[in-house]
């Protein structure tokens, strides 16, 4: 009998549909959790075991990524629009400073990844969590601003909370009280995005950024994990309690030893950050699971990162972010996905500013179409770490918050600046203003700050000798490097797109950093003043 029978006939044409779905739905998902504030060089990944497990060991884990600004909303810009602050303008976290301004709405909120994913790529997006920290003031058109983009939009109105805030869900107000059950935010985000990935549509692909508010303060755990790590403290490492002799006027100006009240007070954050993180990392794990029992975790990249680093006692400090250091402008970046080898690192120098490119590359867009100052890390996921030219330095630039000139005193807080506790140590002012250029390559490992203050002051770090960046080396490094530097810096301030790109002082592709490459092994020494111009 050659002829078919129905049934027969029916499991054809699905197979045949199975195909063209197949091909339909090639371009891969993506799914971004974002957490708010966490460090990764003082154990930020630490109580993050599932999440570890679920994406760094199935996937890569880079340990050289930076932010471009150590601000919340700064960097959060940055990681919408591909760009440094000095392009898309966003400078701290307040309405003037272009957090979620009107300015912001009309000239970069058109042309973020998520924007291009939905209207070029045929992605279905999905925002939960934590957006800009104005976002939803009513200067700036309130919770009913839906930024271009966004097919799926549960916005918290302001900064991190875990209870009491109000939700803009698609444009529509929300209010959330303080019952476990059905406010923690945490939670509530895990829940909202299981909901999504129920009711995806099969053909087309998604584009998920879940932004959570842990474990940026109040740090309120969920009440199942108020106890744990009942003894952890915050690490005692370098520099910690240290005085920061030799820096910037606001790290020598903190009192060192500090005060115990002060200690306690870092300690008992510490922790809470950490317990905060369970649910981030409980949120992890629903996510992945949900994926792959909708049968689409083969076909999605899966990207965990922190909007800044933070710190808990270095130089004095007792918390918060904001400085030029490792612990601040560090982040962690784990990432699992289609031809992703499992349990890899790459210490190739990253940034912020590269997501929303990678975004776009994976989602086949053309990166020539757009004005990113970023670089898609696809070439780096698909394991060409051999063969790629990459970058070896970046920019980082904060603009100061909190004071003025006509408001000189410290600790004084000023607008937006609260964090006055324990002993209203001076973490911030208008003058904590600086850029720096952070340089990996093969023989160096530098940093080269410049402050906008009234000293123009300098900070360097050769972090081959000196990690902690305890000694700053500007007064003795070679002058002629220092020179280089700073052409760099000035150079890579003003920027835009593929300029951001051009070679570092010590890349290969510059004469000074082919001398470098080729004679290292040789003890020639590169005379700088071979290589100007
Ligand atoms: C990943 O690598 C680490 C150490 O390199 C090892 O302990 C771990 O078992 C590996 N995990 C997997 C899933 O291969
Ligand atoms: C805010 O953004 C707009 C548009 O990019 C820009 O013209 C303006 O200078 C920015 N404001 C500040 C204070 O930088
Ligand atoms: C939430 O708001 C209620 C009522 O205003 C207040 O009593 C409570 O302390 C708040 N809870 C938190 C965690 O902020
Ligand atoms: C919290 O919400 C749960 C589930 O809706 C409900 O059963 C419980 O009574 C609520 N608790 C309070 C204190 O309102
Ligand atoms: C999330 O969903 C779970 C399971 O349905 C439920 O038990 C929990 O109360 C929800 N939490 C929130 C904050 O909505
Ligand atoms: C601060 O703590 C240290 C160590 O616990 C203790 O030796 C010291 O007496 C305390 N100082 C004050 C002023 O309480
Ligand atoms: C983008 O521009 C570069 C350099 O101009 C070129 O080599 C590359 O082929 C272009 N890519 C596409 C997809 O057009
Ligand atoms: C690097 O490029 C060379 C020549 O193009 C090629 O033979 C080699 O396989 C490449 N290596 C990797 C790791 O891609
Ligand atoms: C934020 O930046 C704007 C523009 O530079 C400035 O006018 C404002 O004073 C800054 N706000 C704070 C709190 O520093
Ligand atoms: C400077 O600070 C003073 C005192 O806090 C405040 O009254 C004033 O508005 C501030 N000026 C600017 C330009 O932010
Ligand atoms: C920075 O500003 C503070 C507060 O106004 C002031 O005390 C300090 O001298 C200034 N330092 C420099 C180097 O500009
Ligand atoms: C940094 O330190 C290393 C190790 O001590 C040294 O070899 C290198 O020359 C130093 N670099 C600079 C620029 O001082």
């Amino acid at each position: 009998m050659a002829s078919l029978s129905l049934p027969d006939c029916a499991v054809m044409l699905l197979f045949f549909f199975a195909t063209v779905e197949a091909i339909n739905s090639k371009k891969p998902n993506i799914v971004l959790i974002l957490t708010d504030d966490q460090d990764v060089l003082l154990g930020g990944m630490t109580p993050l075991k599932k999440t570890g497990k679920l994406i760094g060991d199935l996937g890569i884990t880079f340990s050289n990524v930076y932010v471009a600004s150590p601000l919340c909303c700064p960097s959060r810009a940055s990681i919408l629009t591909g760009k440094y602050p000095h392009n898309h303008r966003v400078f701290n976290n307040t309405l003037e400073g272009n957090c979620s301004s009107k300015a912001w709405q009309k000239t970069q909120e058109p042309n973020t990844f998520s924007a291009i994913l939905h209207s070029h790529c045929g992605y279905r997006t999905f925002f939960a969590g934590k957006y800009l920290n104005e976002y939803g003031s009513e200067a700036a058109g309130g919770i009913e601003h839906v930024p271009p983009g966004w097919d799926y939009w549960y916005a918290l109105a302001k900064n991190s909370k875990y209870y009491n805030y109000t939700l803009s869900v698609n444009g529509k107000p929300q209010y959330h009280g303080q019952n476990y059950s059905q406010d923690y935010l945490t939670d509530l985000l895990s829940n909202v995005s299981l909901e999504f990935l129920e009711y995806k549509t099969k053909h087309v692909p998604f584009f998920m950024m879940i932004s959570t508010p842990a474990p940026h303060s109040p740090w309120t755990p969920a009440p199942q994990y108020e106890k744990s790590f009942s003894d952890v403290k915050a690490p005692r490492n370098t520099n910690f309690n240290i005085h920061g002799k030799g820096k910037h006027w606001l790290i020598r100006q903190a009192k060192t030893p500090m005060t115990n009240s002060s200690i306690n007070f870092l300690d008992n954050a510490f922790r809470k950050r950490w317990q905060t993180l369970l649910s981030v990392d409980d949120l992890v794990e629903k996510v992945v699971k949900k994926l792959d029992a909708i049968k689409e975790l083969e076909n999605t990249y899966i990207f965990f990162t922190s909007d800044n680093g933070y710190h808990t006692g270095q130089f004095s400090l007792p918390i918060d972010k904001r400085q030029l250091y490792e612990f601040d402008i560090k982040v962690p970046l784990l990432v699992r996905g289609p031809g992703i080898k499992p349990n890899i690192s790459s210490k190739m120098l990253v940034a912020n500013i590269d997501l929303a490119p990678t975004f776009l590359d994976i989602a086949g867009y053309d990166l020539n179409k757009t004005r990113v100052d970023g670089m898609s890390l696809l070439p780096l996921l698909n394991g060409m770490t051999q063969n790629v030219t990459w970058r070896t330095d970046l920019l980082v630039e904060y603009q100061g918050e909190g004071h003025n000139k006509s408001d000189p005193t410290c600790p004084s807080l000023g607008p937006g600046v609260t964090n006055c506790f324990p002993d209203c140590v001076c973490e911030d002012a208008y003058n904590n203003t600086y850029a720096c250029v952070r340089t990996i390559a093969t023989p160096a490992d530098l940093q080269y700050c410049e402050f906008d203050d009234s000293e123009v002051f300098v900070e360097v770090y050769n972090l081959t000798s000196d990690p902690h960046q305890v000694i700053n080396i500007a007064k003795t490094i070679d002058q002629e490097i220092l020179e280089k530097m700073n052409h760099r810096l000035m150079m890579l301030q003003s920027c835009s797109g593929s300029t951001c790109h051009t070679p570092g002082v010590y890349d290969p592709r510059s004469l000074y950093g082919c001398c470098l490459w080729i004679f290292r092994r040789h003890r020639i020494r590169c005379h700088i003043r071979d290589y100007q111009k």
